[in-house]
């Protein structure tokens, strides 16, 4: 019950690549949302916080976080190699760009851009990190009538997909289903398996890994994910339809969505979580999905990874406006969205690192997608990744800051550097800014890469990660701002909130 599990997700070595989630043990906390629809203006799908039957220290919970957070990297490292592989044997460009028309609702006049006028949809989201987790979670309805899930928010997977019965019968479902909620497929009028024999399973869903085993032609399409710790998942691809709440209290759905219905699952990874959504940026993913309807936009605002299991903020498909107030002192920014380069990734263009206005020496390369390094922006990862040019100048300027403090040993192997914080004050610390190359400026509050790992001790929140490769921006560097993924204008826009 108590650990915590990251993967990356692989696929068969014969079929030679990989794919990944991030996967945790975990205990559903909360799912009162039941009746949520309409208590509030959005089309909702409520992130769920979960939570850990045992007690853990905090100190534990972070090394538990932290285990899987350096596996995550590493699957992104090992992505965007393998994609270079692929692309230098000239065998075919799997992942593409996608080629989506967005519908766009009138949200453009300012007059109408209230609850009627322009219609967001919305779910709620909960930070898990308190609990060392590092993850938000979505409740997710599904089907006709719809069930309900709770499943990891991940901008670094592109299949939603939840566990699952296709076919069962009597006490075998019934025995199978008591531990954790399983989707009933029999239950639902508009599961529409893929059929195996279909282009859409040969070719569209072989980025998804999709299996070329088909016995008859309506077979459904089969998928097989294998994991590092010798986890999978099994199961098949189905359209159906996903309903959330409208911000103007009414119920949205959306038709023909592509799910995964995991049949079946081993290992430690989905023992408490009952799936994920795909947030990446592939044809397939749910973001890109509900994002055409809702002008080619999603954006999530993610609340401090400390806060009780009781704060919530949301998950939003088109305009947040009506949603969140930025905090006035520090406008919405924009910057250059880098999609279709590592898919399902969205990477972003930096030019530089400053830490209380002094620039630091880091190479250019380090920041260049095209050339083994770039930056990714990942709702999966916890702490912030630099590859080694950009880690050690970073972490040397900021050790130089907290040069009073004592250095303390808290065997996590992953974190450099940590001080007993008994006399700890914000102000001690210069500001760090991530620049990025058309002006913006993202400067996250300290508490974001000064982290708080236990009662009394902090510790800088970089991990390091081989270079060449691509750094990650985590969630904990995320927090305490909105960030809108525009994906038809291929803009991301930021701004500091409390997300409430
Ligand atoms: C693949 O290689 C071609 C030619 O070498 C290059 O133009 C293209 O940008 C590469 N694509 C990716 C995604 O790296
Ligand atoms: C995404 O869709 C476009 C157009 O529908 C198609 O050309 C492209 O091959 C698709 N990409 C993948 C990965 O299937
Ligand atoms: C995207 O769609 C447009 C128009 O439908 C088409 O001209 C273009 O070739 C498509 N791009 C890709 C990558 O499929
Ligand atoms: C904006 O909406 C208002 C009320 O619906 C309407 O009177 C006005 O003409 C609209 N403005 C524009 C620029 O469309
Ligand atoms: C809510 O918005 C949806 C989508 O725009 C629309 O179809 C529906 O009629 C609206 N309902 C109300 C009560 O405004
Ligand atoms: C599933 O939905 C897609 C659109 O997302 C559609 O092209 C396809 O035909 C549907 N397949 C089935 C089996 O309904
Ligand atoms: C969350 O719960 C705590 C105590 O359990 C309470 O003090 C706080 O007001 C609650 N916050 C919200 C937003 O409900
Ligand atoms: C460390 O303490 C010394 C002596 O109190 C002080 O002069 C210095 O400014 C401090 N350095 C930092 C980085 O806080
Ligand atoms: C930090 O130092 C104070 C004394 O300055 C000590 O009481 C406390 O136990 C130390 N905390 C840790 C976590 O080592």
């Amino acid at each position: 019950m108590s650990s915590i599990m990251n993967m990356k997700m692989c696929r068969l070595p014969q079929r030679g690549f990989f794919l990944y989630l991030f996967l945790f043990s975990m205990v559903i906390f909360l799912a009162k949302c039941s009746q949520g629809l309409g208590e509030s203006v959005g089309t909702k799908l409520e992130l769920i916080h979960r939570h850990h039957l045992q007690p853990m220290t905090k100190l534990e919970r972070l090394r538990q976080l932290l285990h899987s957070d350096i596996i995550r990297q590493r699957s992104i490292s090992e992505s965007l190699r393998l994609k270079k592989i692929r692309n230098t044997t000239g065998r075919r460009q799997v992942l593409e760009n996608p080629n989506a028309t967005y519908y766009h609702p009138d949200c453009s006049n300012s007059s109408r851009r209230d609850k009627s006028g322009c219609v967001s949809g919305k779910m709620t989201m909960n930070s898990g990190a308190d609990f060392g987790t590092g993850q938000y979670f979505v409740s997710f309805s599904v089907g006709s009538p719809a069930q309900r899930f709770v499943l990891i928010a991940d901008t670094g997977s592109d299949l939603t997909w939840m566990n699952c019965k296709y076919r069962c019968h009597g006490a075998q479902c019934r025995k199978k289903t008591r531990k954790r909620r399983v989707f009933r497929a029999d239950h639902s009028s508009s599961f529409d398996t893929v059929p195996c024999s279909s282009r859409m399973c040969k070719i569209e869903l072989a980025s998804l890994f999709s299996l070329t085993r088909c016995p008859s032609p309506h077979t459904p399409c089969a998928y097989d994910y294998r994991y590092l710790d010798g986890s999978a998942a099994l199961g098949i691809f189905a359209n159906e339809t996903v309903t959330f709440g409208l911000t103007n209290g009414t119920k949205g759905r959306i038709h023909n969505v592509l799910v995964g219905c995991s049949e079946s699952s081993t290992g430690q990874s989905f023992q408490e979580a009952d799936g994920v959504m795909g947030l990446g940026y592939s044809n397939y993913s749910f973001a890109l999905k509900a994002a055409e309807k809702f002008g080619g936009k999603f954006s999530y605002c993610l609340v401090d990874h400390l806060s009780p299991q009781n704060v919530s903020s949301y998950l939003i498909f088109g305009s947040h406006k009506t949603e969140y107030s930025i905090t006035t002192h520090y406008r919405m920014r924009q910057t250059e969205l880098v999609l279709g380069v590592v898919n399902p990734f969205y990477a972003v263009n930096i030019k530089g690192i400053s830490l209380g206005s002094i620039m630091l020496k880091i190479p250019a390369e380090v920041w260049n997608v095209n050339g083994g390094g770039g930056v990714i922006l990942d709702s999966g990862s916890s702490l912030t990744f630099l590859t080694q040019p950009a880690y050690q100048p970073v972490m040397a300027a900021l050790k130089l800051s907290l040069i009073n403090f004592t250095r303390l040993n808290l065997d996590i192997p992953q974190l450099e550097f940590c001080v007993n914080s008994t006399g700890f004050d914000e102000s001690l610390v210069p500001r760090l800014v991530f620049h990025f190359a058309d002006g913006a400026r993202f400067e996250p509050p300290v508490k974001s890469y000064v982290i708080d790992v236990a009662p009394g001790a902090k510790c800088l929140g970089f991990v390091p990660s081989n270079w060449p490769g691509a750094s990650v921006i985590g969630n904990i560097m995320q927090q305490n701002h909105i960030w809108e993924f525009d994906l038809a204008n291929n803009r991301l826009s930021f701004g500091s909130s409390s997300c409430t």
